[in-house]
């Protein structure tokens, strides 16, 4: 399994001053250091962390993928369109949100999406969307092309008790259900180093992004030792009970 270790934090620091420090593209190499199979970042509409210039040095100094996480508004497609990072992960994005609060509409807005995804194909960007764990969502995105899917897990990281329990069983439901179409499964959001264990040893999961809780713990541990310490849970729960 992969882990994409997300950024976006390492540049909200920097954005508290509007200086140039910390760096995320000096982050990137701790990562990549670490063990992190792809670096996610996301160019938010309204630049409050990640900037074009990140994406863009990014893109040239890291030697693992780049996982772009973008809204589907025109300016920000363009860009991604000239950069070519590896893969894109289209998110929806409500300016006054703290982060992504919820998945795609794909049903809701295929058309868009779908030429969205063409245009990110036709440069041979891997297009993966971010949705909630529901089958509708899901055959919508294979209908329009998607190459993956990544799985919002958030309402999995925000339940207790018997509701977690529901939560990772439709986790697991809708990522065998997305792999028999075809779709390439990832999932990320909320995910700890509390709760990563039972969504990575999920066979049908791929790749998990990872962001909030790797950068928190790297305060104390160093972010080498923070994305390390990340890979080796995900490791043994791929290892030692696979769901
Ligand atoms: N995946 C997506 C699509 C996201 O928008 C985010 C948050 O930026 C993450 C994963 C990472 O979430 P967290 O910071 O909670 O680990």
């Amino acid at each position: 399994m992969k882990l994409g270790v997300n950024l976006d934090h390492i540049a909200t620091i920097r954005e508290m001053r509007k200086t140039v420090e910390p760096d995320p593209v000096q982050a990137a190499i701790l990562a990549e250091l670490g063990g992190a199979d792809c670096i996610t970042v996301h160019l938010r509409e309204d630049r409050r962390h990640i900037k074009e210039r990140d994406v863009k040095l990014l893109k040239e100094t890291i030697k693992v993928p780049l996982n772009l996480e973008m809204s589907i508004l025109e300016d920000i497609v363009e860009f991604a369109l000239n950069i070519k990072p590896y893969e894109a992960t289209l998110v929806p994005e409500r300016r006054e949100e703290i982060t992504t609060e919820g998945g795609l509409n794909v049903i809701r807005s295929k058309e868009i999406i779908h030429n969205v995804i063409k245009k990110l194909k036709e440069k041979d960007i891997k297009v993966n969307l971010f949705i909630d764990p529901e089958e509708k969502q899901i055959e919508a995105s294979r209908d329009i092309g998607a190459d993956g899917i990544e799985i919002h897990t958030g309402r999995y990281a925000n339940a207790g008790g018997e509701e977690k329990a529901k939560e990772l069983e439709n986790i697991k439901r809708c990522a065998t259900f997305a792999e028999k179409m075809g779709l390439e499964v990832h999932a990320g959001h909320g995910l700890t180093y509390l709760n990563v264990q039972p969504v990575a040893s999920i066979r049908e999961i791929v790749e998990l992004h990872i962001g909030h809780s790797i950068i928190s713990r790297s305060i104390y541990t160093g972010l080498k030792e923070a994305v390390r310490e990340m890979k080796d849970l995900i490791n043994e729960a791929r290892i030692l009970h696979r769901y």
